[in-house]
């Protein structure tokens, strides 16, 4: 199995990891089946600006270069951006995952999608949109 030098870059040097204190969204995500757990903190502004978005990974290398990718993909950009953002653009970023792999990359975009839904939660803004689930992937 072959990883870009993206990838690697991203697995070995990931970007914003961490924890936001009194983030605004917090979503936490799971693979059953391989058992890898993402977790993604939003801070969010009065425009709905993602001013700043952190992660903890406890999963596989390519989890990891995903949720660092992503994070950096969102991070400066509307909710709507972000919503839009889908795994197979973070695996883009990246140039690429080997097929078996990118079930991993559905993580993140579900990671992100679930700290919306909950930042609208906690606003009491409907959740208009569909998260896809990781689990759900073959
Ligand atoms: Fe579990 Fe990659 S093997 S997310």
């Amino acid at each position: 199995m072959k990883y870009s030098e993206k990838v690697m870059d991203h697995f070995t040097n990931p970007r914003n990891v961490g924890e936001i204190e009194n983030a605004d969204g917090v979503g936490v995500v799971g693979n059953a089946k391989c058992g890898d757990i993402m977790k993604m903190y939003l801070k969010i502004d009065e425009n709905d600006v993602i001013v700043d978005c952190k992660f903890k990974t406890f999963g596989c290398g390519a989890a990891i270069a995903t949720s660092s990718m992503a994070t950096e993909l969102v991070k400066g950009h509307t909710i709507d951006e972000a919503l839009k953002l889908t795994n197979s653009a973070v695996v883009e970023a990246l140039d690429g995952l080997p097929p078996v792999k990118v079930h991993c990359s559905v993580l993140a975009e579900e990671a992100i999608k679930t700290a919306v839904a909950d930042y609208y939660n906690k606003i009491g803004r409907p959740v208009d949109f569909e998260i896809e689930k990781a689990h759900d992937e073959e």
